[in-house]
C-alpha cells in the first residue's frame, strides 16, 4: 500500500451501511501527528529522528517498532512515511517465504520509500541473512544459477528506510536487532488518551456520546485503540437498534454486558484464564505451557495477546516458578481471596 491509498479521513455518516468494520478502521486511523493521541516519548524521539534525517536530506535510519496488538504500530508508520515524503510499501515476515519474494520488494523501492515489515519476528533466518546487507550497506546479494556453475550478482538499492514491526521483540535474533538505528516500544495508552481517541472516532462517525459512556467504553478497552475503537462500533450497533439519540452509559453497559466483556475489558476467555489458574493450579505459580494446555489454548497466544493484559492490569504476575494469580484477580472474580492470594 502507498500513501496514497490512505484516503484522508472523512465523517461516515451513521446510516450509511454499506461501510464496514474494516472501512471504518481506515477511515479512523490518523494521518496526522495531532491525530495520533498519546505515546508522546515515542513521537518526541520520532520526530527528532525525522527531522534531522530530512535536514541532512538522508534516508532515515532503520526502525523497530515494538508492542501489543493494536497499540498503532502500523499507523506510526504510515506517520513516519508521510513525514519523510517517501511511499509505505507494506510486507510480513510470513509473506517473505523465499528469497525471490524479498529481492522483488526491495528492487521495487524507490529513492526514500518506507518499507514496512510487519510481524518482523517470524522471518526465516536465511531471509535475515539477506536483509542484514540491504539495511547496512544497501546491497541485494542474489545467488543465480545453482551447484557449482552458481554465483552471486549484487544489486545497488535506492536509500530506503526498513520499518519493522512486532508484538514479540524478545524473538528477534540479536544480529537483526543491531542492525535498526533505534526501537520504540508502544506501552498501553493511559485512560485519558483513549477517551480522547473515543472522542475523535465519536466525531468522525457522527455519534453523540457523553461522558460517562466515554469513561466506560475506555476502561474496557484493555487501554488499546484498536479495541476501543471497536467497542464503539458495537455501542454504536446498540443505539442504532433501540433508536437512541445518544450514548449513555447506560448503552455502554448494555452493550458490554451483551459482549460479555466486564468494566476491566476482560472477556470470557481471560476469565477462565484466571479462573483455571485459582481452580487447578491454587492461583500458581504455574508455567504457562500447563494451564494452556488445561484450558486448551495455544502457548504462544496466551503470552501474547493474553498475559501482557493481565499483567499490565495486576490481575497476573510473574514469578520465578511461573505465573501467579493476584489477590485483586481472586476479587475481582468473587472467588473471595485466598491464603495463596492474600501472601501477594
Ligand atoms: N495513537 C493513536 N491515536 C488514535 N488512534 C489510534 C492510535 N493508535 C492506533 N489507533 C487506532 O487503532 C487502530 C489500530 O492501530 P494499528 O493498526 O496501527 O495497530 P498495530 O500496532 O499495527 O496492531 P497489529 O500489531 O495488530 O498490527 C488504528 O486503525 C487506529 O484507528
Ligand atoms: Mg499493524
Amino acid at each position: 500500500m502507498t500513501k496514497g491509498d490512505n484516503p484522508q479521513a472523512k465523517p461516515v455518516p451513521t446510516d450509511n451501511v454499506g461501510v464496514n468494520d474494516q472501512a471504518i478502521d481506515l477511515v479512523l486511523r490518523p494521518n496526522t501527528w495531532d491525530d495520533y493521541i498519546g505515546q508522546d516519548k515515542v513521537k518526541k524521539n520520532l520526530k527528532v529522528i525525522l527531522g534531522a534525517a530530512l535536514k541532512r536530506g538522508e534516508a532515515c535510519d532503520h526502525l523497530l517498532f515494538f508492542g501489543q496488538a493494536g497499540l498503532g504500530k502500523t499507523t506510526l508508520a504510515n506517520l513516519v512515511a508521510r513525514e519523510l515524503n517517501g511511499n509505505l510499501k507494506i510486507t510480513s515476515g510470513p509473506a517473505l517465504e523465499k528469497m525471490g519474494d524479498l529481492a522483488a520488494v526491495l528492487t521495487n523501492l524507490s529513492k526514500g520509500d518506507v518499507l514496512f515489515i510487519d510481524e518482523v519476528h517470524r522471518l526465516n533466518r536465511q531471509i535475515e541473512e539477506v536483509l542484514y546487507p540491504a539495511m547496512e550497506t544497501r546491497k541485494l546479494h542474489l545467488i543465480v544459477g545453482k551447484g557449482p556453475g552458481a554465483r552471486t550478482l549484487t544489486l545497488d538499492l535506492p536509500p530506503f528506510t526498513l520499518i519493522a514491526a512486532t508484538t514479540r521483540p524478545n524473538l528477534l535474533s540479536a544480529p537483526l536487532r543491531s542492525r535498526f538505528g533505534a526501537s520504540f516500544k508502544l506501552d498501553y495508552y493511559e485512560q485519558p488518551d483513549i477517551e480522547a481517541i473515543l472522542k475523535r472516532s465519536a466525531k468522525m462517525l457522527n455519534l453523540k456520546i457523553n461522558d460517562e459512556a466515554l469513561k466506560i467504553v475506555a476502561q474496557a478497552s484493555r487501554f488499546t485503540p484498536r479495541v476501543a475503537n471497536r467497542l464503539l462500533r458495537r455501542v454504536r450497533d446498540y443505539v442504532q437498534m433501540n433508536d437512541k439519540e445518544i450514548i449513555d452509559a447506560d448503552a455502554a453497559k448494555k452493550t458490554l454486558e451483551m459482549l460479555e466483556i466486564d468494566e476491566l475489558g476482560l472477556d470470557p476467555h481471560d476469565r477462565r484464564i484466571l479462573s483455571v489458574i485459582i481452580e487447578k493450579f491454587n492461583g500458581g505459580p504455574v508455567g504457562v505451557g500447563s494451564f494452556a494446555a488445561a484450558i486448551n489454548e495455544d502457548k504462544g497466544i496466551i503470552e501474547d495477546v493474553y498475559e501482557p493484559y493481565l499483567m499490565s492490569i495486576g490481575l497476573l504476575t510473574r514469578t520465578p516458578g511461573g505465573r501467579r494469580v493476584t489477590e485483586a484477580a481472586y476479587k475481582h472474580l468473587g472467588h473471595g481471596g485466598s491464603d495463596q492470594g492474600k501472601l501477594l
